[in-house]
């Protein structure tokens, strides 16, 4: 869509799985790798103003309250192959899609860290990538449990990788970051309420895995406020591309994922509506302008364009003769509808700068 991509080369002794197949798959929704020019994050700066709340972050990333919780328990020695088949397949695609997006935070930060002089960005990328190599490795091991797991070295080298320019990595990472964050606490949350939906003990982990991620989007505010050209003129546009990029590759996603959402006893519109509010709410910490999710036009292009996937997808799968054009009208179609969406004022009163958000929602 805005990118252009390189190969790797590729040096697997073994055929890939199918799980790895499918994490190795860069279709419009499926999580990338990314690549940036490195050279540029030297100049990053932590402003006076700015840095009593870097040291904090960065004490608690030293501190590492979750050093112990990504150990499994018994419940993970139970027997799952009474799951229900469609479930199982549906909840392997969310843990391989899980995965990829874990990982590839841990090799893009683990290469900053890397390739980087300045001590600032190297210790903080140190800290995130070990973060999310723990819970991509954490996925793993119940991908194992179902004989699925995913070669990730395999796909460290096979994955295409996207390059981005440095602000963008940030205003991207800092969105997954907090997208990560409102996904896993509202699962975790929905099984609070019903506890008898919660199919695998895995989703007993998120409510302290969430804090993780939502400390990494904090460190990447701080950045993005202590080098404020990145918050102006032009760039607000790129902000508003890339909220509403990221929030609507979820909303399209997750309804295409409806069972599964079902199987958990919940509902993709009221979970998108949610996690999108939480989202873009928070991320007036740091962008001056964010989506206007209380104007209702806003609701109704996104589910325009989940229902022109679901006619993509629909004529995919039947194939026929004209099959290719009436697929790029409906890609057109969306692009369009991505143009409206754009066009939307946005929301324009940012939170004040020297807040630090607490995760209590
Ligand atoms: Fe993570
Ligand atoms: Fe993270």
């Amino acid at each position: 869509m805005y990118e252009t991509t390189t190969q790797a080369p590729l040096r697997a002794r073994v055929a890939p799985n199918e799980s790895t197949k499918l994490a190795q798959q860069d279709a419009m929704l499926t999580p990338r790798f990314y690549t940036t020019d490195f050279e540029q994050l030297n100049a990053l700066k932590v402003t006076p103003e700015n840095r009593p709340m870097w040291d904090a972050i960065l004490k608690e990333f030293r501190d590492d309250p979750n050093k112990t919780h990504f150990k499994r328990n018994a419940e993970f020695d139970a027997n799952f192959d009474d799951m229900d088949p469609a479930l199982r397949e549906q909840f392997m695609d969310f843990l391989v899609s899980s995965v990829t997006a874990e990982f590839s935070g841990c090799i893009l930060y683990a290469e900053v860290k890397k390739r980087v002089k300045n001590p600032d960005v190297r210790e903080l990328f140190g800290f995130m990538s070990r973060d999310e190599g723990r819970h991509a490795g954490f996925i793993n091991h119940t991908l194992n449990d179902f004989n699925v797991a995913v070669d990730l070295s395999f796909l460290t080298k096979a994955k295409k990788y996207t390059f981005f320019q440095p602000k963008f990595i940030y205003y991207a990472t800092y969105l997954s970051e907090k997208i990560g964050y409102a996904r896993y606490i509202t699962i975790y949350r929905n099984f609070e309420k019903q506890p008898e939906k919660r199919f695998h003990p895995i989703f007993k982990w998120f409510e302290n895995w969430c804090l993780d991620e939502f400390r990494h989007g904090e460190a990447f505010a701080v950045l993005m406020r202590s080098n404020p050209e990145l918050l102006e003129g032009r760039n607000k546009l790129w902000i508003r591309f890339f909220l509403l990029a990221v929030f609507c590759t979820m909303y399209v996603r997750d309804h295409a994922r409806r069972p599964f959402f079902a199987a958990m006893g919940m509902e993709p519109d009221k979970f998108d509506r949610e996690v999108i509010t939480l989202t873009n709410l928070i991320s007036r910490q740091v962008f001056p302008e964010t989506i206007d999710t209380d104007n209702p036009r806003v609701w109704e292009l996104m589910d325009e364009m989940w229902r022109n996937t679901q006619r993509m997808n629909e004529i995919e799968k039947a194939g026929g003769l004209l099959s290719s054009v009436r697929i790029a009208a409906l890609k057109g179609a969306n692009a369009l509808v991505f143009l409206k969406l754009f066009m939307i004022t946005p929301h324009r009163q940012a939170l004040p700068a020297d807040v630090r958000l607490e995760p209590v929602w």
